[in-house]
C-alpha cells in the first residue's frame, strides 16, 4: 500500500485553503492521506512517500512561496525514482509568471525521476470560484493513487 502526503507552503494562507479542500475531497474517495505545512517538514521524511501531493504559491517574479523554497533547495540534492507526485497552488495571473513555483517544482521533481499524475492545478485568485475545478482534479488524483495501490 503506498504512501500519500499532501504538503502545502502558504503565506497568507490561500494555498493552506486549497491543500484542506484537496483533502477533504481525497478522504471523501477514502484515500488515506496525511496533510502537512512545509515549515513542518524535514526533507527526510520525503523519502517515506510513495505520491507527494504539493501545493505552493507563487511570489515576486515567479518566486517559490518563502517556506517551500527550504524544501526545496534540500530537493534539488534529492533522487525521487519511483514516486508519483501532483502539484497544486494558488498564484494571480495579473503578477505575470503565473503559478511559476509550479512549474520549478514539477521540473526539478521530472528531472530527478519522479512522474507526474496529474497536470498542475493552478487558481487564479478566489478558490472559491473554482470548486468544480478543484473537486474534480482531486478526484481525478484520488482515482489514480486508487489504482496504484490495487
Ligand atoms: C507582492 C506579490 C507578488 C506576487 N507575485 C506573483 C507571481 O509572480 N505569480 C503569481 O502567479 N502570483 C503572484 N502573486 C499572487 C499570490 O500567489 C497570491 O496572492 C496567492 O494567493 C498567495 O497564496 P498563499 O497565501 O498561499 O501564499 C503575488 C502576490 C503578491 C502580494
Amino acid at each position: 500500500m503506498g504512501k500519500s502526503i499532501i504538503i502545502y507552503g502558504s503565506t497568507a494562507g490561500n494555498t493552506e485553503f486549497l491543500a484542506y479542500t484537496i483533502l477533504q475531497h481525497l478522504r471523501n474517495a477514502n484515500r488515506d492521506v496525511v496533510i502537512k505545512n512545509v515549515i513542518d517538514v524535514v526533507p527526510g521524511e520525503l523519502h517515506q512517500y510513495d505520491e507527494l501531493i504539493l501545493g505552493c504559491s507563487t511570489w515576486e517574479n515567479g518566486s517559490m512561496q518563502t517556506d517551500f523554497g527550504r524544501l526545496y533547495k534540500s530537493m534539488l540534492f534529492m533522487s525521487f525514482d519511483g514516486k508519483r507526485f501532483a502539484l497544486f497552488g494558488r498564484g494571480r495571473r495579473a503578477y505575470g509568471h503565473f503559478c511559476q513555483a509550479l512549474d520549478t517544482l514539477e521540473n526539478a521533481l521530472s528531472e530527478r525521476g519522479a512522474q507526474e499524475i496529474m497536470p498542475s492545478l493552478k487558481i487564479d485568485g478566489d478558490a472559491a470560484q473554482f470548486e468544480h475545478e478543484i473537486r474534480e482534479w482531486s478526484h481525478s488524483v484520488a482515482d489514480a493513487l486508487a489504482e496504484a495501490h490495487r
